[in-house]
């Protein structure tokens, strides 16, 4: 008795893990295999590679988008395991071109995923009705899709949306603090060599709500922008608590000379790893209005990358001092000049695990205690060649790995204890 009781129930188990795992064993809807192929008609292929070094296939149509056949099995066409209806589908680096106006993209209303990275759609007109008829959409992905102009996003459409990528786009004015109002699920966000005029709203407007967005990743890199200016509307998002959730920001190409370090750092009290490249920025606390309510708080920031930055004012010190969960510090090739910048406080930080100084103008003598900083495995200060300094003894059990050296004035013998390393 038992027995026939466990008998059905383990079957009906094995048929459940076969129907949701394994694109074969959804069978596409009519209607959304319909609309594919109507959507595979409407796009133009290119002949030849010329003009599409980043294809991801081969050249022409989509073979195996065959009518009656089963769509869930298509190239770049996934289903949900249950329902069987279309949920994912990545075209992208197909350098497909063509007219999305009234496209059956938009009658694929059951997609979470959609991908036109890397093709040459056409930009005029934006389709309208367009992305805003995909309600359920979590992930979009347009970058250099070819298409133009600004996302509509307002009255809460696409408010499920968790990423989204429009790099490479001619996004002429819009509103960056629009977007991240109006995306609330918002997560990631790249925005990288977009075209853009980046009007401002003024701080003293109160019809932008002091909401925190839920962005966990921002990043925004070589903007062409038309007009405005970028660390104004920055400085607006940190002044109304705009990216307290955020956790990784990465900027490129920027000039931030306006804001301050200790602005920023201060400003985002959950990020753990800030990239700058390209950035002028100033080192010294600038009483801005972001910096009106500065607190005194150490940061929990883990990994702080500056390459090829422009320090315009101040000393990285008075930074670096109240960052001490650091694990990563890589300065390269920022003009931070002078004697290093991290004092003795960082002895006791015991997180740090790499630190990269290479050529950014160090002089005088490198202080030893660095070298006792018992978490460290990399360091590197080459290319420093005004930078004088000794190898100290090792201790045993150093963590040390890796010690780049070259191009300094570092002298004396090579100790025997760097054998223990
Ligand atoms: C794209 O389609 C729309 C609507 O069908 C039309 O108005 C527009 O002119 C088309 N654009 C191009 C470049 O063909
Ligand atoms: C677009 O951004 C998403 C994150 O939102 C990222 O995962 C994806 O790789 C990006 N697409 C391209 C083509 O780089
Ligand atoms: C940084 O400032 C310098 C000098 O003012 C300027 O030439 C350079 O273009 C700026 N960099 C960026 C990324 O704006
Ligand atoms: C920085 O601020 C000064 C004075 O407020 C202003 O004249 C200048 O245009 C600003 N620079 C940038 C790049 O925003
Ligand atoms: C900021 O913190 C430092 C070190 O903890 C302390 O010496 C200083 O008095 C504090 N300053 C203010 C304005 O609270
Ligand atoms: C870095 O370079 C800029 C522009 O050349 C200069 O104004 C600034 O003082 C330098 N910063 C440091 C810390 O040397």
């Amino acid at each position: 008795m038992v027995c026939l009781h466990h008998f059905p129930s383990y079957l009906l188990l094995v048929t459940v893990i076969l129907a949701t795992s394994g694109g074969g064993a959804s069978l596409c809807h009519q209607d959304q295999s319909a609309a594919l192929l109507r959507l595979e008609a409407s796009f133009r292929f290119p002949d030849t590679y010329l003009n599409c070094p980043w294809i991801a296939f081969q050249v022409g149509n989509l073979p195996s988008w065959k009518e009656n056949t089963n769509c869930c099995t298509w190239e770049g066409v996934t289903c949900g395991g249950m329902s069987g209806h279309v949920t994912a589908l990545d075209q992208s680096r197909q350098c497909i071109s063509g007219n999305l106006s009234s496209s059956d993209i938009f009658k694929l209303t059951s997609l979470l995923s959609l991908s036109l990275a890397y093709n040459y759609f056409d930009a005029n007109p934006w389709p309208n009705p367009g992305f805003e008829k995909l309600t359920e959409l979590k992930y979009l992905d347009l970058s250099y899709s070819g298409l133009s102009g600004a996302l509509p996003v307002e009255n809460g459409q696409l408010s499920n949306l968790i990423a989204l990528n429009l790099s490479g786009l001619d996004l002429k004015d819009l509103n960056l603090e629009t977007l991240i109002d109006s995306l609330g699920s918002l997560q990631e966000l790249y925005l990288g060599n977009v075209k853009i005029s980046v009007s401002s709203t003024n701080l003293a407007d109160g019809s932008s709500a002091h909401t925190t967005s839920s962005l966990r990743e921002l990043r925004m890199w070589g903007w062409t922008i038309t007009s405005g200016h970028f660390d104004t509307v920055l400085t607006n998002l940190l002044f109304r608590s705009k990216l307290a959730n955020l956790v990784t920001l990465y900027l490129s190409d920027f000039d931030l000379k306006n804001l301050s370090l200790h602005t920023l750092i201060n400003s985002l009290s959950s990020l753990q790893e800030l990239y700058l490249e390209e950035v002028n920025i100033s080192a010294s606390p600038i009483t801005d209005l972001a910096h009106a309510s500065s607190t005194n708080t150490t940061s929990g920031l883990k990994e702080m990358t500056m390459w090829l930055c422009t320090i315009t004012r101040g000393h990285l010190d008075t930074v670096l001092t109240k960052l001490p969960f650091l694990s990563k510090l890589t300065l390269d090739v920022t003009n931070i000049s002078g004697p290093i910048p991290v004092t003795e406080t960082f002895a006791e930080f015991s997180s740090l695990a790499v630190l990269s100084l290479y050529s950014c103008g160090l002089t005088g003598t490198f202080p030893s205690w660095i070298f006792c900083i018992k978490s460290l495995t990399s360091l590197d200060v080459s290319g420093n060649e005004n930078l004088c300094g000794e190898l100290p003894e090792f201790v045993e059990g150093s963590a040390l790995q890796e010690l780049m050296l070259s191009g300094t004035k570092f002298s004396g013998k090579i100790p025997e204890s760097i054998g223990n390393l």
